[in-house]
């Protein structure tokens, strides 16, 4: 019996009705491959804001700490202003856990249809690699002359070489193991400092795995490819910014938000790695029981892979790829009228 320590970490509105059912994914997966998880949550959320005036306590980071890994269902509330939710809960722990790569995995699967006609059921199956501490995505800048008519606002991005490069190597090394192809989300037309050296960094870490065959995409061109050619990205590697938009419109040509999984990932393993559905708390669908739990389950499919299951994960990614082939059983975000619950019941079956 393998033992893991989960921090869960429900959060705000449907995110704390996506973690039991993931959660109830795990014991039956773990029970078949021998695999015992001790979860303990905790309730940082909007809801402990307004409580307490901070969305985690002081020492949070440090609770966390001691665990193999953390999973989240989403925060944010109409009542908190979003990037206070955000800086506040989960920037730190990306950070403080140096979580710099922020994998986004994504398929069409069968039996469900996408919006669009150009991304056929099974041909679609990419992943978006995301830098996740540095890049657009910075607290250097600030605001002058509030109010006045020449007010201004400066936000610097920050590349570093250290920071690109390892997050490079983590997505051509997922390249080598998956279908050996790379592409690289730039815009060194327009930004013409970062993303040169952005650039240039790809070609210096690409020559490095002769395995991969990678091109360079500027941002535009590679979102109209997204919509127009899916099928024809295997692993994208993006800056913070670029990635972040890039994972939600592949979250979006699977059919719903509400299938995306994301982690973020700390591969030296000295902090626990966090797992989390792309989607946020759905406050327009919040408390009526019929919130996706798929992200959430695929996210913690994504956290069995990381923590050394490759074939508990695959049976949990089997499940739901057989869910959506099988039955018509499907949340209202997917043209059916299940529950979050019953949607899990028939995943268990599966499993
Ligand atoms: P959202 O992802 O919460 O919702 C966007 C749309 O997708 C809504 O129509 C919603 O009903 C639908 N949706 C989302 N999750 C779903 C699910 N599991 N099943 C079915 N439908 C689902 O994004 P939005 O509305 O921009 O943000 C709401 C709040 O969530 C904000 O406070 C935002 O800051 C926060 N947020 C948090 C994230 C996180 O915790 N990582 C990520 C994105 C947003
Ligand atoms: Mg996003």
């Amino acid at each position: 019996m393998t033992n893991h320590r989960i921090a869960l970490i429900p959060g705000d509105g449907v995110g704390t009705e996506v973690i039991p059912p993931a959660r109830r994914i795990l014991d039956a997966v773990g029970r078949r491959h021998g695999i015992a998880f001790a979860c303990t949550s905790f309730d940082w959320s909007c809801e402990r804001y307004a409580r307490e005036g901070a969305m985690m306590p002081a020492d949070g980071l440090d609770r966390l700490r001691g665990f193999d890994a953390i999973l989240l269902g989403a925060v944010g509330s109409p009542e908190v202003p979003d990037h206070v939710s955000l800086w506040g809960l989960l920037i730190p722990i990306r950070r403080g856990f140096r979580q710099y790569v922020n994998l986004r995995p994504i398929r069409v699967f069968e039996g469900l249809g996408s919006p669009l006609r150009t991304a056929a059921p099974d041909a679609v199956d990419l992943v978006v690699v995301r830098e996740n501490v540095e890049g657009e995505y910075s607290e250097i800048g600030g605001r002058l002359n509030r109010g006045f008519p020449d007010e201004i606002a400066v936000q610097e991005s920050v590349f570093t070489r250290a920071g690109v490069t390892r997050v490079l190597d983590h997505a051509f090394a997922l390249a080598a193991r998956r279908g050996g192809r790379l592409t690289s989300a730039t815009k060194s037309n327009g930004v013409v400092h970062t993303m040169p050296f952005w650039d240039e960094l790809v070609a210096e870490r690409g020559a490095l795995h002769p395995e991969v065959t990678w091109e360079r995409e500027h941002i535009d061109a590679l979102a109209a490819g997204f919509v127009l050619d899916p099928a024809r990205f295997d692993v994208v590697v993006a800056s913070n910014l670029f990635g972040d938009v890039l994972s939600d419109l592949a979250a979006a040509i699977a059919g719903s938000i509400g299938i995306a999984p994301s982690a973020s990932l700390n591969p030296e393993r000295e902090f626990p790695s966090l797992f989390e559905p792309v989607h946020g708390s759905a406050p327009d669908i919040a408390g009526r029981g019929v919130a996706n739990p798929l992200g959430a389950i695929w996210s913690a499919a994504l956290m069995l892979d990381h923590l050394g299951h490759p074939d508990a994960a695959r049976d949990v990614t089997d499940a739901i790829a057989a869910l959506l082939a099988k039955t018509d059983v499907r949340t209202p975000d997917l043209g059916g009228s299940a529950t979050t619950a019953e949607v899990t019941d028939r995943l268990l079956d599966l499993l």
